[in-house]
């Protein structure tokens, strides 16, 4: 386990947060969103999906430890004291639950329970879990509400071990709500896309992008007519940093999101237009991107009442904007050869 920085920009008197998973990409720009309102950051990261360089602009403003999220926690001095924690750290993509269903799942069970752990031994500070659209599992009904019921396939098709994790995490969640007051914060993530993501373990946008800018041809598995609702990542910090801070959403769930739907199809040819790519387009049926099995959902958008009477959300990044950063970063990153996903 290294300790990259032990320098602090911030003052002795600034709150103080926790993020697991913070070099990720979801946790990198939150990361940086704290740092510039003055927050001391501590980031845990194993670097198993994350990368360092996320993290570069901030590295010498926050303390990086790298390594699992239970053993970061066991080498925190006793006398730090976090006034909120953000778990993102997951096994995530659709290519990483079914490569390495063991790991996937005992990271996503095991780690969120060891945080937990932490949170309620260490002062009970507001603790943040990320979950995830997959929780609602299968139904086809267009909308999704925090109170419906979930539908998983059979436990034979991997897949779904990721929900059914992301499902006990959110149990755990409300347990240590229930039992011992400890103010957990769910939120339910709809498809997050943005600068920094990856398209290696599956996400279905980096993986366009990175077609499109070798003017390759754009995979869409299924017939394209499969719908999502893409939220740029950078929206969803500052919901995340409003939540934690806000009594009422203790032991509560949340979705989070964008509402705008979009077919995948419309998705590739969008990503095409937006950054000029010769890339054309090709169907790939599910039985040839996947295992035997696979089951794909037709449509996924969340209903974002809860979370706008808590802590208002109004993404304002265009899908547009959202594609041209994206491509930005993985030029200068370098593109790396994927698979597949509808995520
Ligand atoms: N991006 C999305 O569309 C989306 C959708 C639903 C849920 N989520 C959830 O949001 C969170 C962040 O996702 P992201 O998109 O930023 O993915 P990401 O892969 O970029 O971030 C996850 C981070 O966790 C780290 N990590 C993994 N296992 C770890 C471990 N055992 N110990 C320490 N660090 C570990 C990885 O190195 C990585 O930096 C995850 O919990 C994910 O399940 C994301």
């Amino acid at each position: 386990m290294a300790d990259a920085s032990q320098t602090h920009a911030h003052t002795k008197n600034a709150r103080r947060a926790l993020i697991t998973g913070g070099a990720g990409f979801i946790g990198s720009h939150l990361a940086e969103h704290l740092i510039a309102q003055g927050t001391a950051v501590t980031v845990i990261d194993n670097l198993s999906t994350g990368c360092i360089e996320n993290l570069e602009p901030i590295i010498d403003a926050i303390r990086f430890i790298e390594g699992d999220v239970d053993r970061g926690l066991a080498s925190l001095d006793d006398d730090i004291h976090f006034d909120e924690i953000y778990h993102l750290a997951a096994a995530v993509g659709v290519d990483l639950v079914l490569d390495d269903p063991i790991t996937a799942i005992k990271t996503n069970i095991h780690q969120t329970d060891a945080v937990f752990e932490y949170a309620l031994a260490n002062g009970s500070p507001p603790t943040l879990i990320a979950s995830s659209s997959e929780v609602y599992g299968k139904p086809n009904m267009g909308v999704f509400s925090e109170e419906d019921d979930l539908l998983f396939g059979a436990t034979t098709i991997t897949r779904w071990s990721y929900a059914h994790a992301k499902a006990i995490d959110e149990h755990l969640a409300l347990a240590y709500w229930n039992q011992h007051r400890l103010p957990t914060v769910i939120c339910r993530f709809f498809n997050t896309v943005g600068p920094r993501q990856v398209g290696r373990y599956g996400m279905v946008l980096p993986r366009f992008v990175e077609s499109a800018l070798k003017n390759e041809t754009l995979r869409v598995f299924g017939d394209g007519t499969q719908s999502r609702c893409f939220c740029d990542g950078r929206d969803v910090i500052e919901a995340l940093v409003r939540m934690v801070r806000s009594p009422k959403c203790a032991g509560r769930v949340f979705n989070i999101g964008s509402d705008h739907p979009i077919t995948i199809m419309e998705l590739a040819q969008k990503v095409i237009e937006t950054l000029g790519s010769s890339s054309a387009i090709e169907l790939i049926p599910y039985c040839d991107a996947y295992p035997p099995g696979f089951e794909d959902l037709r449509h996924r958008k969340p209903n974002l009442d809860r979370i706008k009477e808590a802590v208002g959300f109004e993404p304002r990044y265009p899908l547009a904007q959202t594609i041209e950063d994206l491509a930005k970063t993985i030029s200068s990153a370098g593109s790396i050869p994927s698979k597949g996903g509808t995520r």
